[in-house]
């Protein structure tokens, strides 16, 4: 935190007005069925990205990043149109966008901001959400916007939606805001309603390992999109709003009007939200078994229905359970990205290490391990404290 400050004093020849950070997520289970309206129980983990934020005299947006020191960004609010190309500045640019968008002209100005990411890139982990929320929240906060968390789930989301051009679901931001520590929370991504769902497993020895299997297929952004248009489909030819108003039951009987990949589509996403609920009652009854067997139920529907999984997610998986994890599964959007392992804490070591060998043996990238409690969601950082 010292660190962003002095280096905001350095960048800027001014001190922040506000600093706040969010964290990135990890999903205990509930995949890909946040677009279908679905109930996801993630939790934040402790990685999380800060931002530094004052107002400028003049109209201009000027962004730098402690971790990208070269490849800062400069616009005004003239020029906040949706951006082509890679930029990590689309993602603030885009929730200045999207609360332009809501709020109208009236509260905005030239603003310095400084980023300082520390959720780990392109593991599935969401510091594309961490970033998103940050800023929110420290915008929310210096200008006093009023926006509940729910509404700056739903602007960041319409930032990464419209602005940055991800069609992602709701999931990823509402967490990074929303969530708290020593619970994951069951989210109702219809109506961003949440319920705490204890999740302390040390006390039975058991840890979550996160393995990220540093593979990024280039797959990612029209497989996404190509398995929600699925499940689009499957809602219009059943004549129902969404998948969640599709029991496993109907699914069955009326599937015949499906074609054969919606089926699947579709059957994996009404399994999914079943798992979830049986994922709540085992975790409130602390059955830790059997909320492995969801895992693994999970990883199987994303592996052979939804077809979101890839070689090292599933050699992690695969390797993770050989090796005596109660269970194991993708997380995130899949195609690359971080796995789950629900371990005896025990046997951590040799877990991460016959995973490595196998990734060696493989000829794929090493990969990385983190683990983390469920931590807590966005907050503000008054500076006053601070200097
Ligand atoms: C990505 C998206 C989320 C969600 C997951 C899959 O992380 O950003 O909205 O759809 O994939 O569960």
């Amino acid at each position: 935190m010292i660190d962003i400050w002095q280096e905001f004093l350095r960048t800027f020849h001014t001190q922040p007005e506000v600093v706040a950070q969010a964290p990135g997520r990890v999903n205990l289970i509930g995949e890909h069925i946040d677009y279908s309206d679905g109930f996801v129980l993630p939790f934040a983990i402790h990685d999380v990205t800060t931002v530094a934020i004052s107002r400028r005299e003049d109209s201009t947006i000027t962004l730098a990043s402690m971790q990208r020191p070269k490849d800062g960004f400069s616009t005004n609010y003239e020029m906040l149109v949706p951006l082509t190309g890679e930029h990590w500045a689309r993602y603030p640019l885009g929730v200045l966008w999207a609360l332009r968008e809501k709020l109208g002209t009236r509260n905005f100005q030239g603003l310095n901001i400084l980023i300082d990411g520390k959720v780990p890139l392109g593991a599935g982990l969401s510091s594309s959400a961490a970033l998103e929320c940050s800023v929110a929240v420290a915008l929310n906060h210096l200008f006093q916007l009023g926006q509940s968390l729910p509404d700056l789930a739903r602007i960041t989301q319409r930032a990464e939606n419209i602005y940055v051009g991800v069609p992602c679901g709701i999931m990823d931001q509402s967490i990074s805001l929303m969530a708290e520590a020593g619970c994951a929370i069951m989210l109702d991504c219809r109506d961003l309603s949440t319920e705490k769902i204890p999740f302390d497993i040390a006390p039975e020895h058991l840890e979550l390992l996160i393995i990220d299997t540093q593979a990024h297929h280039s797959l990612v952004d029209g497989g996404y999109a190509e398995r929600r248009a699925s499940c689009e489909k499957a809602v219009g030819i059943l004549g129902i709003s969404s998948l969640r108003d599709l029991s496993v039951a109907n699914l069955y009987e009326e599937g015949h009007r499906l074609d054969d990949l919606t089926f699947r589509r579709a059957k994996h996403a009404v399994t999914e939200m079943k798992r979830v609920m049986a994922a709540v009652v085992a975790l409130k009854a602390r059955n830790f078994t059997e909320l492995g067997l969801l895992l693994n139920q999970s990883h199987a529907s994303l592996r052979d229905d939804y077809t979101v999984s890839c070689p090292e997610l599933d050699l992690a998986v695969d390797t993770a359970l050989a090796m005596g994890a109660l269970g194991a599964r993708m997380v995130g959007g899949g195609f690359g990205g971080s796995a789950i392992a629900l371990i005896h804490r025990a046997d951590a070591p040799k877990i991460r290490e016959a995973i490595a060998t196998a990734f060696t043996e493989a000829h794929f990238k090493s990969p990385r391990f983190f683990n983390s409690l469920p931590s807590d969601g966005a907050k503000v950082i008054e500076p006053a404290g601070l200097k």
